[in-house]
């Protein structure tokens, strides 16, 4: 019987691929395809810990978008026509549409885009069981930063959980490819100089309700595995979550030979008259550099409008004013460090372009306990604005060039991987999980050619784990 069926199986089999040769006489495809395919299933996708439950159907689990161009189109981008000082918020909305351009069809399944692919940066999917953060099975969202009480609005009393998905442009993809797409398999940082015009696009979730930050209502829900509270042991759960901000990164040529980057963030407001959920997303603001000079109030708490900050814009309108009733409209309550760009879930001891300006991995590849370990990013150590160490500031606001490049911090050097934490993060959490194995010793190839016998491999399954890459400390 079971031959049977197997042999009828065979039969069947032959027929449908007799009959797809039919179809398909041009064999040149295949190879390619087949190439295509190789590389897809190279990186997971999700949290090997946290798996579907047997039965989910594929349409509701995340697929990495890895399919890396090693070309990219010739766009003419929107944004290149407007001055980005003078218009923020008309460049934002340029880069917002091209963010969103045949992305909400497929509800942000960006490789099924049939505008233009997008892209996930790899080894987002496991940070080493350390933190918990990995990416979960329903769209790809890593754990960020919590929300504090009353960080979010004032009726806020509890904290909310957030997780945020992101994905770059081809441009961009083209650069995550040669990164992870090496000979030996291991990521080269020293390739992460992204090419002009590369864009990243992120979407931020919060599980904080509607009735505590009531600006995020009718907005955009989707359910994602994540813990049922800020308790990250407890098991992971299918929860709705709402979209309260979006990040946008874009190496604007216009930058080249300072940092490189404009970034810029918006904040969900459900009580705008806009149509759409897209039209309700209100710009809070962009940043090019971080003011080094600027030290202005740099330790006073709470949401203000610098006027000292000339490589920042922000949109005053959004300023929480004290005893008004905003009803269902968005504000914020705080930005960043001296009122730098941050968005609502971010640290406000920090700002977008020191954050990523300090996106850099250790640089010395030949050893291996630091191999991966993370430029640190921000003084986590501070909780707001007045606690701020500001022997620090020197450190944390200089310029970063943009491309990768070496930097030292602390006495040690790390190699920048171009304002992509992403990058780095993936690159610490690849480290991380090699620590279960036996490290080779470095530079073994050398020993061996100078008839040196094989050192032992280094034991890191004790070490300390590597320091984690995220927008805060918990
Ligand atoms: C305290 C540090 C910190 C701050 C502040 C911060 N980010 Fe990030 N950001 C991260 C980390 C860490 C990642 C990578 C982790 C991930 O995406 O899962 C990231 C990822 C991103 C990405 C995806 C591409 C990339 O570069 O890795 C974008 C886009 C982004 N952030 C934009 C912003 C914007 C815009 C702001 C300011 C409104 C901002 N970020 C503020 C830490 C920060």
């Amino acid at each position: 019987m079971k031959t049977a069926l197997a042999v009828s199986a065979l039969a069947l089999a032959c027929v449908l691929a007799t009959a797809v040769s039919q179809e398909r006489p041009a064999a040149p495809a295949a190879p390619a395809d087949a190439a295509a395919a190789a590389s897809a299933a190279r990186f997971p996708s999700y949290d090997p810990r946290y798996p579907p439950p047997p039965g989910t159907p594929p349409a509701d689990i995340f697929q990495l978008s890895q399919n890396y161009p090693k070309t990219y189109a010739n766009e003419t981008f929107p944004w290149m026509a407007i001055d980005f000082k003078a218009f923020p918020n008309e460049y934002l909305r340029a880069v917002l549409n091209y963010c969103l351009e045949g992305n909400v069809d497929v509800d942000f399944r960006v490789q099924d885009n049939r505008v233009r692919k997008w892209y996930h940066a790899p080894w987002l999917h496991d940070d080493g069981n350390q933190f918990g953060g990995g990416r979960e099975y329903r769209h790809g969202m890593t754990r960020e930063r919590m929300s504090r009480p009353f960080e979010l609005h004032t009726r806020q009393t509890g904290r909310g959980q957030n997780w945020a998905v992101g994905f770059y442009n081809d441009r961009g993809g083209s650069a995550l490819g040669k990164v992870w797409l090496t000979a030996d398999g291991r990521p080269d940082p020293a390739k992460s100089t992204f090419p002009p015009n590369s864009v990243a696009c992120k979407l931020l979730f919060t599980d904080a309700p509607v009735e505590q930050v009531p600006y995020l209502q009718n907005g955009k829900v989707w359910t994602a595995n994540i813990y049922p509270d800020t308790n990250y042991n407890k098991p992971r759960v299918n929860r709705e979550m709402r979209l309260l901000q979006l990040d946008v990164a874009v190496k604007d040529p216009r930058l080249a030979r300072s940092t490189g980057w404009v970034f810029g963030t918006f904040v969900y407001d459900g009580g705008s008259p806009g149509k759409t959920v897209w039209d309700r997303m209100s710009p809070v603001g962009l940043s090019w550099g971080d003011d080094l000079a600027v030290r202005t109030d740099a330790q006073r708490d709470g949401v203000f409008v610098n006027t000292a900050l000339t490589e920042a814009r922000i949109n005053g309108f959004l300023v929480e004013q004290t005893g008004w009733d905003y009803g269902n409209r968005a504000y914020v309550r705080h930005h960043g460090l001296g009122g730098r760009v941050n968005g609502p879930i971010d640290s406000p001891v920090s700002s977008c372009v020191s954050c990523h300006g300090r996106a850099g991995t250790f640089a010395n590849a030949n050893d291996p306990v630091n191999r991966g370990r993370p430029m640190a990013m921000a003084v986590f150590t501070a909780n707001k604005p007045s606690e701020y160490p500001m022997d620090k500031f020197g450190e944390f606001f200089k310029p970063i060039p943009d491309g990768a490049h070496v930097e030292t911090q602390d006495g040690s050097q790390f190699m920048t991987t171009d304002y992509s934490l992403q990058v780095t993060a993936g690159i610490r959490n690849y480290y991380q999980n090699l620590r279960s194995q036996p490290q080779p010793v470095a530079a073994e190839a050398t020993r061996a050619t100078r008839g040196l016998k094989a050192a032992a491999p280094v034991d890191l399954s004790n070490a300390p784990p590597l320091p984690r890459v995220d927008r805060d400390a918990d």
